[in-house]
């Protein structure tokens, strides 16, 4: 499970590795959305440079493509500091972390990805270190095992994960910073996909833009994901530009539907419809009826479903609401339990 998990996060990264690279915001002012996270952002890096300290731990919470990783980069680069980048499941061995820690410079970042999948040995021996500075190692073992305390530069750790709940309550509480990133609207990912097309050399009109915005899950790594799509259709088929009718064309193409949704949210959602009868059913149930994991139904799908109405979340299971059942065009049963938004 964590294998499949790991290759597709990095297929997808791989895939999106030689444009991201130019596509990334460098500073909080190319950043676009999210403005309570920045505001209070910029606050704690412009106080952490007066007093000339190691900022606080960091932890970014929010779905995939929100823009975590690139707000640890820019954290770095804002402080003035050397950003050393690690994965939950890549720090296999203490040395490991031990190696990365031993390398850092005063005030660095140390950003690890993925941190709800660092193992609990590891986790543990994070503890120190990001508490009082220090790592506690053994040398030896057996009779002769000693134990020795190395000092660390202060640095900033910043974290980042799909959910704070996948954290055990230890590590989460050793973050003295913690943002949740929300979904971005419509006219954010508007300004992200004009930001895109300039870096690109797209011409992108407003009304493309807007239809595209609108049909991204809230999600920028979408959005620039279906401009690039998109450019191709519009380079192949037409004369290059992007209106709303070329990427109204080439979405229905790419089978993203009017509201965004992709095949796979159209079946989670029809199979809880048919085959559940608009539930309540098990989140478990429901990822084994559609094949796929259960955290990236809820990583993933989950919070636009949620976002949009399409989808509730009650104490015994997943239901469809009514805007659901009338948005793919079925009727809703009577609830026994009334409890059918
Ligand atoms: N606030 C933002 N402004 C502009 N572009 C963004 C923003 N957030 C994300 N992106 C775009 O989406 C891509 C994915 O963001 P990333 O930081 O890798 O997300 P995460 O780490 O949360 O999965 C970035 O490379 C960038 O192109
Ligand atoms: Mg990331």
């Amino acid at each position: 499970m964590a294998r499949r998990e790991q290759t597709l996060e990095a297929a997808a990264q791989a895939e999106e590795l030689p444009v991201e690279v130019s596509l990334r915001p460098r500073s909080f002012d190319e950043y676009v959305g999210q403005r309570d996270v920045v505001e209070k952002l910029r606050v704690y890096v412009k106080a952490a440079k007066a007093r000339g300290g190691a900022l606080d731990h960091c932890l970014f919470s929010g779905p995939p493509g929100l823009g975590k990783t690139s707000l640890a980069f820019i954290m770095a680069a804002e402080l003035g500091v050397n950003v050393h980048v690690t994965s939950g499941p890549s720090l296999e061995r203490k040395g490991d972390l031990a190696g990365l820690l031993t390398h850092l410079e005063p005030r660095d970042v140390l950003f690890i990805d993925e941190i709800h999948r660092l193992n609990a040995a590891i986790e543990e021996y994070l503890y120190p270190a990001m508490e009082d500075f220090r790592l506690d190692i053994t040398i030896d073992t057996g009779p002769a095992a000693r134990a020795m305390k190395i000092d660390l530069p202060p640095f900033t750790l910043v974290g980042a994960t799909t959910r704070t709940g996948l954290l055990t309550s230890p590590l989460r509480d050793r973050f003295q910073i913690q943002e949740r990133l929300e979904l971005y609207s419509p006219a954010d990912l508007e300004r992200i996909l004009e930001r895109s097309a300039r870096i690109l050399g797209v011409t992108l009109d407003r009304t493309g833009s807007a239809e595209i915005a609108k049909r991204s899950r809230g999600t920028p790594r979408i959005a620039n994901r279906l401009l690039r799509r998109i450019r191709d259709f519009a380079e192949v088929e037409g004369d290059g530009r992007i209106t709303r009718q070329v990427a109204d064309a080439s979405l229905g193409k790419l089978q993203i539907d009017a509201h965004g949704l992709d095949p796979m949210d159209r079946k989670v959602m029809l199979t809880i419809i048919e085959k559940f009868g608009g539930g309540p059913v098990g989140v478990d149930t429901v990822a084994a009826s559609v094949g796929e994991q259960r955290d990236t139904l809820e990583d993933v799908y989950e919070p636009y479903l949620l976002q949009e109405g399409f989808l509730q979340r009650t104490p015994r299971g997943r239901m469809a609401t009514q805007h659901a059942f009338r948005y793919f065009g079925k009727v809703a049963p009577q609830s026994p339990q009334g409890t059918l938004l």
